[in-house]
């Protein structure tokens, strides 16, 4: 918690499950490691806002983006030049009734349509996939979900939407059989594999700045 401004140490404490307290304490540490790595500034200059929809972003540096996602025992940053969203999930049970209400129609039906044991998998891919665009544009859950769909067609991510000009790009690492990650950029590299640190790692980056 010495890493951390005031205003986020007191909302850290707020949490009522633990669980939550360590994943966001983690990510803010994970965050300001990265960000004192790639920019060689101090972890004191480290200032984080939002926007007006949430999306936390480094005051002073309008070429530095990132994201943060946590779901289990997992803490994911994904940092560009331009803006970036990510998301990982834990796979778990769900009411697959729920795409009827966030997957746009062809997204449900490519989803009825798999056998019943690739369901729950392929749920959590296309559900990745739309967190992680959602979070790149940044609007959150603003954004109509039924403006746009994912389509995975052998191994290869399908994105369709009307209205968006920009260009999206889209990868998905494999980090934990667990789990489904994925990652939008509006850049079109992507590093090849997920660089992967402990907890006690990120720390000793930090108290030894
Ligand atoms: C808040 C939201 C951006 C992501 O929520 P989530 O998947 O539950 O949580 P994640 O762990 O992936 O991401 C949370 C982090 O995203 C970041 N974030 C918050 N608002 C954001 C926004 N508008 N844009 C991008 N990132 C945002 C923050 O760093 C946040 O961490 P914090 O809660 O510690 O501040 C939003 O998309 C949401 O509420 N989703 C709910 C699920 C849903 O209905 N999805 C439908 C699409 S399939």
């Amino acid at each position: 918690m010495g890493f951390l401004p005031k205003e986020k140490k007191d909302k850290i404490k707020r949490f009522i499950k633990y669980e939550d307290a360590l994943m966001s304490l983690t990510a803010e540490i994970l965050i300001r490691a990265v960000v004192c790595s790639k920019l060689g500034i101090k972890n004191e200059s480290v200032k984080f806002n939002r926007t007006t929809y949430g999306k936390p972003y480094l005051e002073g540096y309008d070429d530095f983006h990132f994201n943060l996602s946590h779901s289990g025992s997992w803490v994911v940053c994904a940092v560009s030049s331009k803006p970036v969203g990510i998301d990982i999930e834990k796979i778990r049970e769900v009411d697959l009734d729920i795409a009827k209400r966030f997957f746009s129609k062809e997204e449900a039906s490519d989803l009825f349509a798999k056998e019943d044991n690739e369901k729950t998998e392929y749920f959590f891919e296309l559900w990745t996939l739309k967190e992680s665009y959602i979070k790149a544009d940044g609007r959150g859950l603003s954004l109509p979900l039924n403006s746009f769909f994912f389509r995975i067609e052998n191994d290869n991510v399908i994105f369709v939407s009307e209205s968006e000009k920009k260009k999206f790009f889209f990868k998905r690492y494999d980090i934990d059989k667990g789990y489904k990650l994925a990652v939008c950029s509006m850049e079109s590299h992507f590093p090849e594999d997920v660089e992967i640190k402990s907890f006690e790692e990120v720390c000793k980056f930090l108290c030894e700045r």
